[in-house]
């Protein structure tokens, strides 16, 4: 079930595709305009980055992006299958199939060890047990955290569960990598290898990575930029 991205024609295609993308939201004031017209595409194998001020739309971009949220209008295209068109159970499938994502909040079991989280996707494609515990040991000591695998994730500090959350995010290969801050809690030191990890998965595994992140350090390493202002890309 792991989707990885070897061949070079599936590096010609898009990986993701986005058109006329909206979202609007009731609030107490009256409807609210999060995201406008936004279009763009990004190739199977690219880095890109979603930059943008405090506000102006990239948690709600990228949940679009992944299909964990719905447009108001347009279309998400993840791996050419209209994502937006799909019920919830459509899109929990394509994401399995081909998402890994890193939350800004890093939504871990908090009552799940270190490991059980991160084994966690793997249970779900079915993968054996034994299997799971090797490739879930294996991530989170790329991470740095082979000495935290039976802590409960509670238990573990900012920057660990952002580790944590990184491992189960990428433990299944996923051809698509969404990362929203994914350094936002780590040291210097830390992000440094995380951002270096990121990027080694993007050029072994041919994965797509699309980051949002307020480290231009990050940001310049990825291949391409799009920048978010008032919910419209500039
Ligand atoms: N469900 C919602 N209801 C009302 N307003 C919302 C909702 N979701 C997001 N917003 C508003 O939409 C705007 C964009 O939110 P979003 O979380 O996408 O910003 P962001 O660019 O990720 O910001 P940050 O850099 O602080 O994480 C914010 O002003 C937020 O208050
Ligand atoms: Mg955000």
């Amino acid at each position: 079930m792991h989707q990885i991205n070897t061949s070079t024609d599936s590096t010609k295609k898009p990986a993701l595709r986005v058109e006329r993308l909206g979202k609007t939201v009731p609030t107490a004031d009256g409807p609210l305009a999060i995201l406008q017209g936004i279009d763009f595409s990004i190739a199977a194998g690219e880095s890109v980055a979603i930059t943008g001020p405090s506000g102006s739309g990239k948690s709600t971009l990228l949940s679009m992006l992944a299909g964990l949220d719905t447009p108001s209008e347009g279309a998400v295209y993840l791996m050419q299958k209209n994502i937006s068109a799909l019920d919830e159970d459509g899109r929990a499938q394509l994401r399995g199939q081909y998402v890994g994502f890193v939350f800004q909040s890093f939504q871990l079991l908090p009552h799940l060890s270190a490991l059980e989280n991160v084994m966690l996707p793997l249970e779900i494609q079915g993968v054996d047990l034994k299997k799971a515990k090797l490739a879930a040991s294996a991530c989170l000591e790329q991470v740095g955290l082979a000495g935290r695998l039976k802590h409960f994730s509670k238990t573990l500090s900012g920057g660990e569960q952002q580790r944590v959350a990184l491992a189960r995010a990428f433990v299944g290969k996923p051809a698509i990598l969404f990362a929203d801050e994914p350094t936002g809690s780590l040291d210097e030191a830390s992000g440094a290898k995380v951002i270096d990890l990121l990027f080694e998965l993007n050029r072994a595994n041919g994965s797509t990575l699309v980051l949002v992140t307020h480290d231009s350090a990050l940001a310049s390493r990825c291949g391409r930029q799009l920048v978010l202002h008032g919910g419209r890309l500039v």
